[in-house]
């Protein structure tokens, strides 16, 4: 059993956003999996910046699709994605600091609840709007 499972409860139904999402819980899973393996800190901190990367990666196409169809939402939403940007950036500046200085399962759930509450509250609020079922902001007919 993975520590973070995907279930088809997070399926947004856009397949390039699925799609980065499963890779972000196969990149947490991986950050467990080597924190749990006892590997060293540079198996550890290769496997931190690995997702740290893809979320700047899958943060920049989710804005992008929402900023396309006018989704009402997009700045408070653009404003939870940077704010777990800075704590994901910092994380990684007290993980170089010092490695033993970080509580790993407080961080491994951190990111868990963060990953699989941000889909189920924040992603979902803006599908009917990129699947067309909603008219988004200044959209014309
Ligand atoms: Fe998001």
């Amino acid at each position: 059993m993975s520590f973070v499972a995907w279930s088809d409860d997070y399926k947004v139904g856009i397949a390039a956003i699925d799609n980065d999402h499963k890779t972000l819980f196969g990149l947490v899973n991986r950050l467990h999996d080597r924190i749990k393996a006892g590997d060293g800190e540079d198996a550890v901190g290769d496997a931190l910046d690995g997702l740290v990367d893809y979320i700047e990666t899958h943060f920049a196409r989710e804005e992008r699709y929402m900023e396309e169809c006018g989704y009402p939402g997009l700045v408070a939403h653009i404003r939870k994605h940077r704010d777990l940007a800075r704590t994901v950036h910092s994380l990684k500046t007290l993980f170089e600091d010092d490695p033993r200085e970080i509580e790993n399962d407080a961080i491994l759930r951190f990111l868990r609840n963060w990953l699989t509450n941000h889909i189920l509250n924040n992603d979902m609020d803006y599908v009917p709007y990129i699947t067309g079922k909603k008219k988004g902001r200044f959209m014309a007919e």
